[in-house]
C-alpha cells in the first residue's frame, strides 16, 4: 500500500473544500459577490483549493490559447487584490497538474455517455454558447474533467453557484461508483460514511452560496462581460458613478413608493455596510418619503469606491509583474500536486493499476 492518508479532509482539523472559475477574462463584481468574498472569509479556517480551469478553457476556444493565457494571469491578479492570500489558500493550474486529467479518463468510464449529456448545465451551455452540433469531442468531457478537479483533492465541499450544482451531483456518482467498485464500498452505505467504509473519495458536498450572482448595471441579465454590463475592480471611482447610474429601476419619481428588491436594491444590499442604513433607505424608498434615485446611487456608488480602492491599488501592483504571479501559481502547483498525487496514487492501487511509485516536480 503507498503510504499515504486515506482521509486528508479530516487531518489537521481543518477541512478542506475546493472550488474555482474557467478563466474567461477580468473578473468583475459579480464574482466577488457571488463567490470570491467567500473564498476569502473561507480561508482563514479551512484548507483551500482554488483552480483556475485554464484546459476547460480550450473546450470551446482551442483556436485562442494566447487569449486563454492572458485571462489565466489576469484571473489570478484578481485573486490576489480582492484578498485570496497565497500563503493561506492554494491557487493553481488545471493544466499543470496532471493527476486531474489521469483521473479523468479512469472517471469517464464510470459515466454513461447519455448521463453526462443529460446535464442541464452542459445543455444550458450548448445553447447559450451558440454551439448547436458542432461542439467538440473534448467539450462534454470537461464534465467529467470537472469530477476529477473536485476528487483529486478529496475535499469535503465545493462552494458554487447555484449553476454548478448538476455539475457537484455527478461529482458524488462518480466518487460513490469508484468507491463501490473498486474499494469494497457496498450501496447501502451512506454518502458520509464512505470513508470510513474504506472508499478513497469522500462524496462531497455543493456549497450553495446564500447570495446569487449579482445583477448588471442595465438592472436586467446578471452581470457579465460579454453583456457589457459589468464593473471592474479596475474601474475609476468615475467610472463606478457613471455605470451605477446606468442601473435602470423604472422608477419615476421620488415620491412615487419604490420597489426595495428592484436592481438598485440589491446593489444596496451587497455594497452597503451599515445593516441601518440599508433600513432606513428602503424605509424611505418604499414609502416614496422624498428619496431619489439619484440619490440612493450615489451612495452605492461610494460604497463600491470604498470596497474596491484598495483592491485597485493592490491590482495596479501586480500588473506587469507577470513573473511574480507566476511565482505565485509555481507554489500553489506544487502544493496542489502534493495533495493530488496522493489521491491519484490511492485511486490507481484501488483499481488495480498501482503499478511504479513517482514523484512529480515543477522547475
Ligand atoms: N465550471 C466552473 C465554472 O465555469 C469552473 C470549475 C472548473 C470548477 N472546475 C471546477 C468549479 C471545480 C468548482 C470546482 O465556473
Amino acid at each position: 500500500m503507498p503510504e499515504t492518508s486515506p482521509r486528508p479532509s479530516a487531518a489537521g482539523g481543518r477541512s478542506r473544500i475546493l472550488t474555482g472559475d474557467t478563466p474567461t477574462g477580468q473578473l468583475h463584481l459579480g464574482h466577488w459577490v457571488g463567490s470570491v468574498k467567500r473564498r476569502v472569509e473561507l480561508q482563514h479556517d479551512h484548507d483551500c483549493f482554488f483552480i483556475i480551469a485554464n484546459l476547460h478553457a480550450f473546450t470551446t476556444r482551442a483556436d485562442k490559447p494566447r487569449e486563454i493565457r492572458e485571462s489565466t494571469l489576469e484571473i489570478v491578479k484578481d485573486y490576489l487584490a480582492m484578498g485570496i492570500d497565497p500563503a493561506k489558500a492554494t491557487i493553481f493550474l488545471q493544466s499543470e497538474v496532471p493527476a486531474i486529467s489521469e483521473l479523468t479518463f479512469l472517471f469517464a468510464m464510470l459515466l454513461p455517455f447519455n448521463r453526462v449529456m443529460r446535464n442541464p448545465t452542459l445543455k444550458d451551455e450548448i445553447k447559450v454558447k451558440n454551439l448547436g452540433e458542432n461542439y467538440s469531442f473534448g467539450f462534454p468531457l470537461y464534465a467529467v474533467g470537472q469530477t476529477a478537479d473536485i476528487l483529486a483533492f478529496r475535499p469535503v465541499g465545493v462552494p458554487v453557484g447555484e449553476d454548478q450544482v448538476p455539475h457537484l451531483e455527478l461529482t458524488r456518482e462518480v466518487a460513490r461508483r469508484f468507491n463501490q467498485l473498486y474499494c469494497g464500498v457496498e450501496d447501502v452505505v451512506e454518502d458520509d460514511d464512505h470513508p470510513r467504509a474504506g472508499g478513497v473519495f469522500p462524496i462531497p458536498r455543493a456549497e450553495v452560496g446564500k447570495v446569487g450572482r449579482l445583477v448588471g448595471v442595465d438592472g436586467v441579465h446578471k452581470m457579465s462581460k460579454s453583456l457589457g454590463n459589468a464593473i471592474f475592480i479596475s474601474d475609476s471611482a468615475k467610472e463606478i458613478r457613471r455605470k451605477v447610474s446606468k442601473i435602470y429601476t423604472g422608477r419615476q419619481s421620488p415620491t412615487e413608493p419604490g420597489d426595495v428588491s428592484n436592481a438598485l436594491f440589491q446593489y444596496v444590499d451587497a455594497f452597503i455596510e451599515d445593516p441601518a442604513r440599508i433600513a432606513e433607505l428602503k424605509d424611505r424608498y418604499a414609502r416614496g418619503a422624498d428619496l431619489g434615485d439619484g440619490h440612493v446611487k450615489v451612495e452605492v456608488a461610494e460604497a463600491i469606491d470604498r470596497l474596491i480602492a484598495p483592491m485597485r491599488e493592490r491590482r495596479r501592483e501586480f500588473e506587469g509583474d507577470d513573473a511574480r504571479i507566476l511565482a505565485i501559481l509555481r507554489d500553489g502547483c506544487a502544493r496542489a500536486n502534493a495533495a493530488a498525487e496522493e489521491t491519484l496514487a490511492l485511486a490507481k492501487e484501488a483499481c488495480g493499476l498501482g503499478y511504479f511509485r513517482r514523484r512529480l516536480s515543477i522547475d
